[in-house]
């Protein structure tokens, strides 16, 4: 069987779950490293490196795995793989579509609730001994729009949640799924229809080259004034510049983010200046600081994913991709060419 001889090295596993990801490795000589992966701690025997999203994998490191015959990237997301690098030495990066679908959206309606109802303030007042509400009002979601930009898996989640808010949604994608549309009774509009129309905007969308800074800072103008950000997706979606603006002058109410550009130097600074960084990422930095301390946001650590039943998913969808490789059937690689959607 050649499943045998696969050497399948994992970074960036949670601890808790790796007598889990062990068990379902059955057949496979497998390593199992908690920390992400880097050029230092890289198996170089490994025929498979799967990665979740904390561990980049660039050009230079695909070229030093002499025996890299697969990428299993541990998220739907896979802008941490350079993955023309991987196309261009004919390795698939096989991802993980579907895992996370209602836990992405289910976190993107925590932080709409959390900034509509001040939820952060409310009980920080409370814990701090302070039980009165003056000052905490919020606003109802009930008649209000959601501009829903990608509806993909997870955009599509959030509709039906904001369906049962009683909420209108505009939808915009470049791939218009109209018997989705027909099926959860939302409307498309261009993207600047959305902006302008939607009370709350939640971006859910890859990011690509040209996704890269998608709300930036000549459309943020064209937001509806006392609308709010949510961003479950991708960091880079958002100028942090745009946003910092966008907070300062009021025109937005508020931001709700999962993600920010660049969000792992956040806790490491000093790994930001010994990267060699260029002038652009210590201005990101300082905009992501001004963001998260700002007092109408709410910012958790790239969490969305995380719920114990998501985890599972995501281990279990990547063994998949893993036996299947092995079987010479290979599913869910990113760097195949896909068919347009309707
Ligand atoms: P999906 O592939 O099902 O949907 C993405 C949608 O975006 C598609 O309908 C596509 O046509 C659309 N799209 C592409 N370019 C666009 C553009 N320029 N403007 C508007 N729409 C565009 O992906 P899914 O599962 O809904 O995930 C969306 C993103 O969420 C992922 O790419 C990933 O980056 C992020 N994510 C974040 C997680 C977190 O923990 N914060 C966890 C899982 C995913």
């Amino acid at each position: 069987m050649p499943t045998k001889k696969l050497t399948v090295a994992f970074y960036g596993i949670w601890p808790e779950i790796k007598d889990y990801v062990r068990a379902k490795m059955s057949g496979f000589h497998t390593t199992i490293h908690t920390e992400p992966i880097s050029l230092e701690n890289m198996n170089k025997d490994a025929d498979v490196i799967a990665i979740f999203v904390e561990s980049a994998l660039d050009k230079k490191m695909i070229h030093a795995l002499p025996k890299l015959k697969m990428i299993a990237a541990m998220s739907t997301g896979y802008d941490h793989v350079d993955a023309k690098a991987a196309q261009a030495k004919k390795i698939p990066v096989c991802n993980v579509p579907f895992y996370g679908e209602n836990t992405v959206a289910e976190h993107a309606f925590a932080l709409i609730l959390g900034l509509t109802r001040k939820l952060f303030l409310s009980t920080k007042r409370v814990k701090e001994g302070v039980y009165d509400y003056h000052g905490l009002r919020g606003t109802d979601l009930k008649g209000k729009t959601l501009g829903v930009i990608g509806t993909g898996h997870i955009g599509a989640h959030l509709i039906k949640m904001a369906n049962g808010f009683e909420m209108n949604v505009l939808g915009y994608d470049p791939y218009p799924n109209k018997e989705l549309a027909k099926t959860l009774g939302f409307k498309y509009a261009t993207l600047d229809k959305l902006l302008a129309k939607s009370d709350i905007v939640s971006l859910h969308v890859p990011l690509f080259k040209n996704t890269y800074h998608l709300i930036n800072k000549k459309n943020i103008k064209k937001m509806k004034p006392g609308a709010y950000l949510i961003n479950t997706a991708r960091g880079a979606l958002v100028d942090p510049e745009a946003l910092v603006s966008a907070l300062q002058s009021k025109q937005l109410a508020g931001a709700g983010l999962d993600v920010l550009e660049d969000e792992n130097f956040i806790q490491h600074e000093e790994a930001l200046m010994a990267s060699g960084c260029k002038e652009c990422q210590i201005k990101t930095n300082l905009m992501n600081n001004i963001i998260i301390d700002h007092p109408d946001t709410i910012v958790t650590p790239h969490n969305a994913f995380n719920s114990t039943e998501a985890l599972k998913r995501i281990v279990d969808a990547t063994v998949e991709n893993i036996r299947s490789f092995a079987k010479g059937e290979i599913i869910n690689d990113v760097t195949a060419a896909k068919p347009k959607k309707k």
